[in-house]
C-alpha cells in the first residue's frame, strides 16, 4: 500500500500547537508509514514576511494531496498589523471554495463527566449526540455585496446570500444519508419567515428530498428557536442541516454545551472526491492563549478521526474516538498541558 499524502497547515496562534498533537495521534493509530506529511508554511507570519496568503502554486500543489490538515488561521480580533479576515478569507475560505467543500461536518457529543454549562436537569433529559451538516460553499460567505459612500453618514453596505438548488440539494441529501445511518431524525434550521427567498428554496428542497427518505423523520425549526432548543434540550437533535452562516453560529453554541470549543472537531468534505477534503478543529487561533502550551488539542485530534473515516480507515477512526472519550472521562479539573493531553491519547493508540 502506498502512503497517502497529507498537507499540513499549522497556521497561526494555537494552530501549530494543536496540529502537532493531532499528527501524533494519527501516526500512533495508523503507523509511521501510512501517511506522508508535507508541511506548508502559511499564515500571518508568512504574510508579514512575503505578502503571500495562499500563492497559486501552493493551491495547485494542494489540489493533488489526499487530505489537508489545518490548525487555524487568523490574527487577534482588533489586530492593527493584520487586516481583519485577510487570512481567514484568503486561506481558509479560499480552500473551502476552491476545493468545493460543500459539506462542513461538525459532530457534537457530550461525553460523560465532561464539564458543561447545561444544568443537571437538562443533561438528564437524554444523550446529547448530534451532527451539524453545514453548507460550506454558498450563503453569505460568497463575498457577494458591496459598500458605497463608505465612511459617510450615507454609507450603504450589503451582503447577499447565494443559495443554489444544486448546492442546497447536495448538502441536504448528504444530511439525509447521515440521518439514515444514525437515529433517523433530521432538522432543518433556517429563518424562512423572514428570509423568504433563500428560506423557501431550502424548505422546498428539504421537503422534496425528504419524500425519498420516508424512514427519516424530518422537522423544521427557525434558527432563533433552535438556539433555545440547543440550550434547554439538545438531546432532541440527531442530524441538523443548515446554511453556511447559521451553521457557523450554531456549531459554536453546540461546542459550548458539549464540553467547550476545545473538543469540537470538523471536516470540510468535497462530496465528489475530485478535490482533497480538509480537517480542522472548529475553533480559531486563540491568540489569547497562544504560546502557553495550554490549548486543548482534543478537537484537532478528533478531527483526525474524521480524516481517517473519510479515507476509509473506519476502524482507526473509531479507535481515535474511543481514546479521546476515555481520556476525557479520566480528566480531572485540569486536563493538563497541550502536549500532556496529546501524549496520553497517543500512548493509548500506540
Ligand atoms: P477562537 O476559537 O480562536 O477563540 C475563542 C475562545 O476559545 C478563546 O477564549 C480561546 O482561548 C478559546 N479556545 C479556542 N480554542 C481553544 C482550545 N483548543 N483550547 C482551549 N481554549 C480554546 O475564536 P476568536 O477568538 O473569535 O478568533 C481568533 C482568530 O481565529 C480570529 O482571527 C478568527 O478569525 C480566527 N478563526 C479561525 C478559524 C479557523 O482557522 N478555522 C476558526 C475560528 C476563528
Ligand atoms: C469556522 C470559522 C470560519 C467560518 C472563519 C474563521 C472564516 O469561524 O470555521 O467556524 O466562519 O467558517
Ligand atoms: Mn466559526
Amino acid at each position: 500500500e502506498t502512503s497517502k499524502k497529507i498537507a499540513v497547515i499549522g497556521g497561526d496562534g494555537i494552530g501549530p500547537e494543536v496540529t502537532a498533537e493531532a499528527l501524533k495521534a494519527l501516526r500512533a493509530v495508523a503507523g509511521e508509514d501510512a501517511f506522508e506529511f508535507v508541511d506548508y508554511d502559511l499564515g500571518a507570519e508568512r504574510w508579514q514576511r512575503t505578502g503571500e496568503v495562499l500563492p497559486d502554486t501552493v493551491l495547485e500543489e494542494l489540489k493533488h494531496v489526499d487530505a489537508i490538515v489545518l490548525g487555524a488561521v487568523g490574527a487577534a480580533p482588533g489586530s492593527k498589523s493584520i487586516p481583519s479576515g485577510l487570512l481567514e478569507r484568503g486561506l481558509l475560505l479560499k480552500l473551502r471554495f476552491a476545493f468545493d467543500h460543500a459539506v462542513n461536518l461538525r459532530p457534537s457529543k457530550l461525553y460523560p463527566g465532561v464539564p458543561t454549562p447545561l444544568s443537571e436537569a437538562v443533561v438528564s433529559k437524554g444523550e446529547v449526540d448530534f451532527v451539524v451538516v453545514r453548507e460550506g460553499t454558498e450563503g453569505l460567505y460568497c463575498g457577494n455585496g458591496g459598500a458605497v459612500r463608505t465612511g459617510t453618514p450615507q454609507e450603504l453596505a450589503t451582503e447577499v446570500s447565494v443559495n443554489t438548488a444544486y448546492g442546497v440539494e447536495r448538502v441536504v441529501r448528504d444530511a439525509y444519508e447521515r440521518a439514515r445511518a444514525r437515529r433517523k431524525e433530521i432538522t432543518l434550521l433556517h429563518k424562512h419567515n423572514v428570509l423568504v427567498n433563500a428560506g423557501s428554496l431550502w424548505n422546498r428542497i428539504f421537503n422534496e428530498v425528504g419524500e425519498e427518505y420516508g424512514d427519516v423523520e424530518r422537522r423544521y425549526l427557525h434558527i432563533d428557536a433552535a438556539m433555545i432548543a440547543m440550550v434547554v434540550n439538545p438531546s432532541q437533535f440527531d442530524v441538523i442541516v443548515t446554511d453556511n452562516l447559521f451553521g457557523d453560529i450554531v456549531t459554536d453554541l453546540a461546542a459550548a454545551v458539549t464540553g467547550g470549543i476545545g473538543l469540537a472537531a470538523s471536516a470540510n468534505i468535497n462530496p465528489s472526491g475530485e478535490f482533497p477534503s480538509m480537517f480542522e478543529p472548529v475553533h480559531g487561533s486563540a491568540p489569547d492563549i497562544a504560546g502557553q502550551g495550554i490549548a486543548d488539542p482534543t478537537a484537532a485530534i478528533s478531527s483526525m478521526a474524521l480524516l481517517l473515516a473519510h479515507l476509509g480507515r473506519v476502524d482507526q477512526a473509531i479507535r481515535i474516538d474511543a481514546a479521546v472519550a476515555a481520556d476525557i472521562a479520566a480528566r480531572g479539573a485540569d486536563a493538563g498541558s497541550t502536549t500532556e493531553i496529546g501524549d496520553r491519547i497517543a500512548a493509548q493508540l500506540a
